[in-house]
């Protein structure tokens, strides 16, 4: 499995999702600055590959820093966590990975420790949350592929895969563990208009794989489940509020509610680190709007007339009555899901902020 982003030498690199999968293309990140950037510009992209990303830019800075007092180092330390924290406003694993990296600092500096010993704990931690990353994924995919018949037919919507998280990934990864169990699955991957990550990102990696991997384009999600060619619907999250609501890519909504109409049942995959138990409920996740061109264009060409306007909602809710179970590492929580969750989450340490 390629890995999403790792340390090499004295820079962070990242495969480049926006390359994919007609180019295998490797960024190299030097600063906190380019780390930001690569969020916000979608080189790396996925609720949980973002907070990871956000954990390792933070110990890079840190590690870069010339400062040799701890007030000069602790003032960069939170310009650093304010200018990753302000690139993609949904996903809640990326406040939740930048929190555990002010909790690390405080603790360490509270005992009186030096620049130095601040700067090694802070890559401990991010490496910490990266390894913890890849194992709740693993964990949770065991957990979710008992959830899969065998000879199950999965419909999925964008990518929430290896390339979404650390490695092995939340959706894929049930679909992929049930796969190493032996089981007979194929997956119908919504090609998840604008930006194309069900298309590009998933087929390239279930593919890889050896995974039967079909594509459809998002309209033809309810005339497949009519027909009878859909067992189940997997998907991941950007942000699941307390009451149960599911904020993942702009077109999981429209997936649930045909799901449902159909009696089908549709999963969610996500780590703790997705649970946010101090929002509410859906209405109050924000949902990020993204530039017009990702609407407007495919590649270079220009698919709008000039004048018309354009949304880019990147994200939408799902509310809870329309989730079957949510999969964690730490058990599978089934309606009432509010319960569920606080049973799974209530203990974890997922305090959040934007
Ligand atoms: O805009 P993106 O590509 O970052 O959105 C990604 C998704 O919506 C994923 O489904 C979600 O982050 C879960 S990834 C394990």
């Amino acid at each position: 499995m390629l890995p999403t982003i790792e340390w090499q030498d004295d820079a962070i690199v990242m495969i480049d999702q926006r390359k994919l999968p007609s180019a295998e293309v490797w960024v190299r990140c030097r600063t906190a600055n380019e780390v930001a950037r690569a969020i916000t510009t979608m080189v790396i992209r996925g609720a949980p590959a973002i907070g990871v990303a956000a954990a390792m830019g933070i110990a890079l800075a840190m590690r870069r820093s010339k400062a040799t007092g701890t007030r000069q180092f602790a003032a960069e330390f939170q310009k650093t966590c304010d200018r990753l924290a302000a690139t993609r406003p949904t996903a809640v694993n990326l406040f939740w990975a930048i929190e555990r990296m002010k909790k690390t600092f405080a603790a360490v500096a509270q005992t009186g420790a030096s620049v130095g010993e601040i700067r090694t704990r802070l890559e401990d931690e991010a490496r910490a949350i990266h390894d913890e990353d890849v194992a709740s994924c693993r964990e949770m995919g065991r957990i979710g592929a008992e959830y899969v018949p065998d000879g199950a037919r999965i419909l999925t919507h964008c990518n929430a895969g290896a390339l979404a998280t650390a490695g092995y990934g939340t959706a894929l990864g049930v679909i992929r563990a049930a796969a190493e169990a032996g089981k007979r699955v194929s997956v119908l991957a919504d090609e998840t208009r604008p930006f194309l990550q069900g298309a590009r990102l998933t087929a390239w990696e279930l593919v890889r794989d050896g995974i039967d991997t079909t594509v459809i384009t998002d309209n033809m999600a309810g005339a497949m489940m009519r027909q009878g060619l859909v067992d189940l619907v997997v998907v991941g999250a950007d942000r699941i509020a307390a009451n149960g609501d599911v904020a993942n890519k702009i077109g999981t909504y429209s997936v649930a509610v045909l799901a449902k109409a159909h009696r089908i049942p549709f999963y969610v995959a996500a780590p703790l680190s997705t649970i946010d138990l101090a929002t509410l409920d859906g209405d109050h996740i924000p949902i990020e709007e993204r530039p017009a061109k990702e609407v407007t264009h495919v590649g270079p060409t220009r698919l709008t007339p000039e004048g018309a306007k354009i949304r880019n909602p990147a994200f939408d809710v799902t509310p809870h009555e329309y989730v079957s179970a949510i999969f964690t590492e730490r058990g599978a929580c089934t309606p009432p899901l509010a319960e569920s969750l606080r049973r799974v989450a209530g203990t974890q340490d997922a305090s959040t902020q934007d």
